[in-house]
């Protein structure tokens, strides 16, 4: 029976490029699992967008005098490149810099508010008179109260590390002109958490048995220790999304509180776009629907309670306020495999301090598959893990190419040459060649059941286990001698080695779609594997934003044992994979910490 899964990836705040880290973090798993599911033949929606709003963005556009939408734009088009270069097949790659984001949010506003779970409160906060506004608490920097550090800003201290009551600031200064701010009162609307904590709570015991333990410890063991509590979830700025009630003009919609709603916004303007605009209720008002929620674990508040809490605080309400059909829940998550962190050489990785490595610039001179291997093998799934230059070579080297790539072309080459281009005709087949097959058909079970429990990188070791596996059956089998001595020998060992690979090929396609959407190729298919990715430019009334969309393969599902014929047609094979030189591994650190980051 087909599935609905939702693939719901974390979205990028729009003031940063994506690095290694936040690839294996988060948009890397989300991809492998949806290719996984789309080769099953199960229905996929993957979504996600650029977080445009809040101060990451609006300090960014201070500091270098350009608009809000200027750097939202700029750092857009740079997630939407590097996703397409990487592979990374998004049904919708959006914003939440659009009309439909807006209005989905100041409807799940409206709804929660209907349903008694906003209230009003009254706040103190440091206001500018000679720049006439409220500074948000990135804004403000004093005197630590703390630590007597005199450059703390208002929400954090860089020296002693604490989270900050900014209103207890020392010499308080406006960031901005260095003018001294007073404590001014304003009135926000909150998120009554407390009202929905044993709600939230329910939610995560009903989902102990089988989520990552430090993701649903962590989340009950802070409800547990700190209870829930009201959040604001409006502020003072002007950038970001209004909220929906007169004299409120002001003020705008807290970023946590509106970013988590574009995974049900981006699934609704995904519906609309493709021509289908109810199409969004088989992922979202289904109870048969899976949702999966792909992200680093500083994300994990926002998604395993906050959304929720949002989720169930709505009930029936968000339906009936968006369009008006009463009767229908929106779908809880039914999981958060959400990652730890990838630090590189063994230090955390920093954009102010350069110390990292760049999607792009990576992709500028390497390719996409072996970035995805080793961000794969190296997934920090359990704890934090390392990208070393190394470690990346001798994987690329002795795993990628030795163990797989060169198996696969070494097979097609033999076939070309021997056979003519061709799949040999092969007779009955003996003991030793069921035996391999059956091993390497069974990883269409152990693979799929590892990547279905959001364990990639076990699920990756298996399929290339299996990829060892075909190389000592043809060190065994020796065709290469064979077929001077008895070529209708060699040809049974070459037929399947060649169906051995062909469900390798498969089996590594969600880790490694280019090399293995190349593969599928020679083996003499015509039908890719997968869709196609394309963007598209979207206008509304907030402007014309760039979307990264994906088009369905024409044949809806392949993940199952290779049926390859003896006689089909090969195309010409080529190597899958380039051997690096060990040399690469120091040019790359020296590049590390270095200027213009
Ligand atoms: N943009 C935020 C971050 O990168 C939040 C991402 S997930 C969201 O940390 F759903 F909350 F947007
Ligand atoms: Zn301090």
């Amino acid at each position: 029976m087909t599935k609905h899964i939702l693939v719901a990836v974390a979205w990028p705040y729009a003031n940063a490029e994506i690095h290694v880290g936040n690839l294996t973090g988060s948009y890397l798993p989300a991809d492998i699992f949806a290719r996984y599911h789309r080769l099953k033949g199960n229905h996929v929606l993957m979504v996600s967008g650029s977080d445009a709003h809040g101060t990451p963005i609006t300090v960014k556009s201070d500091a270098e005098g350009v608009t809000p939408e200027a750097v939202y734009h700029r750092y857009h088009a740079g997630f939407i490149e590097l996703f397409q270069k990487l592979g990374l097949q998004y049904d919708l790659f959006t914003s939440t810099h659009t009309q439909n984001h807006f209005k989905v949010s100041q409807a799940m506003f409206t709804a929660l508010k209907t349903r008694g779970y906003l209230y009003t409160e009254e706040q103190q906060q440091w206001f500018s008179a000679s720049l006439g506004k409220f500074l948000p608490d990135r804004y403000v920097e004093g005197t630590c109260y703390i630590c007597g550090f005199e450059g703390a800003r208002g929400d954090q201290c860089d020296n002693c590390g604490n989270v900050l009551d900014s209103t207890q600031l020392i010499d308080p200064r406006a960031k901005e002109d260095g003018s001294t701010p007073e404590l001014r009162t304003t009135t926000h609307y909150f998120l009554d958490l407390g009202q929905l904590e044993q709600q939230v709570v329910s939610f995560l015991e009903e989902r102990q048995g089988y989520w990552r333990p430090n993701v649903v410890n962590r989340s009950l063991g802070w409800i547990r220790k700190e209870r829930l509590r009201g959040r604001p979830i409006t502020r003072d700025l002007d950038w970001g999304i209004p909220v929906p009630e007169a004299g409120w003009e002001d003020k705008r919609l807290y970023v946590w509180f509106e970013a988590v709603i574009g995974y049900l916004s981006a699934a609704i303007e995904w519906a609309a776009l493709s021509g289908q605009p109810g199409a969004w209720h088989q992922w979202w008002t289904n109870p048969e629907a899976r949702a999966y929620y792909f992200l680093g674990k500083d994300n994990i508040d926002f998604h395993a309670i906050m959304w929720p809490a949002e989720l169930i605080g709505v009930g029936e309400e968000f339906a009936r306020v968006f369009e008006n059909t009463p009767g229908r829940i929106l779908t809880l998550p039914y999981d958060v495999p959400a990652n730890e962190f990838m630090n590189m050489e063994n230090r955390k990785i920093s954009g102010s301090r350069n110390w990292g490595v760049w999607g792009l610039d990576f992709l500028s001179r390497y390719d996409a598959d072996p970035l995805r291997y080793y961000l794969t093998v190296n997934m920090p799934e359990t704890s934090d893990s390392n990208w070393d230059w190394d470690d990346f070579v001798r994987r690329n080297n002795n795993e990628l190419v030795a163990t797989w790539g060169n198996l696969a072309n070494r097979v097609l080459s033999f076939a070309a040459k021997h056979w003519d281009g061709r799949v040999p005709q092969p007779g009955p087949l003996r003991p030793a060649d069921e035996a391999l097959l059956a091993i390497v058909e069974d990883g269409f079970d152990s693979v799929g059941q590892l990547i279905e429990s959001v364990k990639l990188r076990a699920a990756l070791a298996e399929a290339m286990r299996l990829a060892a596996e075909v190389n000592r059956y043809l060190d065994e089998q020796a065709p290469w001698a064979q077929v001077k001595t008895d070529k209708d020998a060699a040809g049974i060992t070459i037929y399947t080695a060649l169906r051995a690979i062909d469900n390798l090929k498969l089996l590594l396609a969600p880790f490694l779609p280019h090399s293995a959407e190349a593969l599928h190729s020679m083996l003499g298919y015509h039908a890719p594997l997968f869709g196609e990715q394309y963007t598209e430019a979207i206008a509304d009334n907030l402007g014309e934003h760039q979307a990264l969309r994906y088009r369905a393969a024409a044949v809806p599902g392949h993940w199952r044992p290779s049926t390859l014929e003896g006689g089909r047609v090969l195309r010409q094979p080529g190597p899958l994979y380039k051997k690096l030189e060990p040399e690469i591994a120091d040019q790359e650190r020296a590049r590390l910490g270095g200027g213009n980051g």
